[in-house]
This record gives C-alpha cells, sequence and structure tokens, in this order.
C-alpha cells in the first residue's frame, strides 16, 4: 500500500495532513542545524509549520535532524528526493514526510513502504496515472508554471480526479491564489517564503513576515 494514509497509532499524520496545515508549504535550501534551526522557527511562527527541506546541501540530513529535534511544532520533510537511500537517510534524519520531484520505478518501490507520508512528483498526465496506479493520490506537480501551469491542473480535474495536487515551481504570491482556488489543489509549495539571501544573511523577521503573508493566502 501506498505510504500516503495513516500507519500506527503514533503522530504520523496521513499526506493530506501535512498538506492541508497551511495554505504553503515552504521549500528551504539550508546549510545545516545553525541556520534550519531559527528557519524553522520563523517559518513556524509565521504560521507554515509542515516545511520541506531539500536535500541539496551536504548540511541537509542535520538541518533535518535538528529542526525534529528543536522546533516541535514545526513538521520537517525532506525535499528532492530522488532514490531509495536518499529516503532512508531522510528519515533516519527525522523527516516526517518525503518529497520528490519525478518518479522512477525503483523510487515508486521505495515509497510504497516508506515509513512516513510521501509526496511524489508529476508532470504529465502519464506520470500522473503511473503514480495512481501505485495507489498515490496526492502528488506534488512539479514544474508547475513551466508544466502548464493552473490550465493543466484545470485540464486534468475531470479524467484524473481524486488527485490531490501540491503544485511547485514557479509560484508566487502574485499566482498562488490561482492554484489555491482550483479543488485539485490542497496547498502550493515554493521557495519565495526563504530566498538563500535572507537566509545567509539571517534574517529571520522577512521570512517570519513572508510566511505570515503566505499562510494568509487563500484561493482568489
Ligand atoms: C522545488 O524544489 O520544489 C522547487 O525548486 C521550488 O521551486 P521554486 O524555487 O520555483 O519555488
Amino acid at each position: 500500500m501506498a505510504a500516503q494514509s495513516r500507519k500506527g497509532m503514533g503522530m504520523m499524520q496521513t499526506v493530506e495532513e501535512v498538506m492541508t496545515k497551511a495554505p504553503v508549504i515552504p521549500v528551504v535550501t539550508v546549510q545545516g542545524a545553525d541556520d534550519a534551526v531559527p528557519l524553522a522557527r520563523a517559518l513556524v511562527a509565521g504560521g507554515l509549520p509542515a516545511i520541506e527541506v531539500t536535500l541539496r546541501t551536504p548540511g541537509a540530513l542535520a538541518a533535518i535532524e535538528a529542526i525534529a529535534r528543536d522546533v516541535p511544532d514545526a513538521i520537517v520533510g525532506a525535499g528532492t528526493v530522488l532514490n531509495g537511500a536518499q529516503l532512508s537517510d531522510a528519515v533516519g534524519a527525522g523527516a516526517s514526510f518525503i518529497v520528490s520531484p519525478g518518479v522512477t520505478d525503483a523510487l515508486i518501490r521505495a515509497f510504497s513502504d516508506a515509513p512516513v507520508p510521501v509526496l511524489p512528483g508529476a508532470a504529465t498526465a502519464s506520470e500522473v496515472m503511473r503514480l495512481l496506479e501505485a495507489g498515490f493520490t496526492h502528488q506534488k506537480f512539479f514544474p508547475a508554471e513551466q508544466a502548464g501551469g493552473v490550465a493543466m491542473l484545470k485540464a486534468w480535474s475531470a479524467p484524473l480526479a481524486g488527485v490531490r495536487f501540491c503544485p511547485t515551481g514557479g509560484v508566487s504570491p502574485g499566482n498562488a491564489p490561482d492554484y489555491l482556488a482550483l479543488p485539485n489543489v490542497l496547498c502550493v509549495g515554493g521557495s519565495w517564503i526563504a530566498p538563500g539571501a535572507d537566509v545567509a544573511r539571517g534574517d529571520w523577521a522577512v521570512i517570519e513576515g513572508n510566511a505570515r503573508a503566505a499562510a494568509a493566502l487563500a484561493g482568489g
């Protein structure tokens, strides 16, 4: 069974619960625990508890571990997961959910056995169908703007009814309301809330403000 539903009795959330904590899942790239913890605190304070930490830096796993340990109100996930080894590493570090930009046969197998909720990526109707066949009703639409944006999701809503998306890639405060207005969209993802320059400067107040504005977004 695909790891998108509740398993066990603990604090595990379903992927739908992760996707509906707030209208936006911030996608963050950090160097390690030192910047990850204050960043996560700022995002949580601004109203965005579900945070995707990309596995794109050597310190990403340490960052996930530190957030999971030190920011109890955060729901920290790992993004840019490309293979089963990264999935295991991320879960070992304490990731509460896993996001991928797309899938392979091997990644679908790994995701099917994952002990935490997963949000696999798709960019075409065939990819959405392949994931649906494997039991994944909740998917990341990536890269959203480049792959057809709001119009693509509207076109999918009838033939691919039942699939719920988190569009990510090119999403901004300007176009997020258009995505969030769609019935097949539960949330959007994006890096605009925590720009690299603000993270590098440690400008947590700016990031908290961005998070607060993002948390107030709604379909329009
Ligand atoms: C991702 O990793 O999901 C995307 O790179 C985020 O896309 P954005 O930077 O366009 O928000």
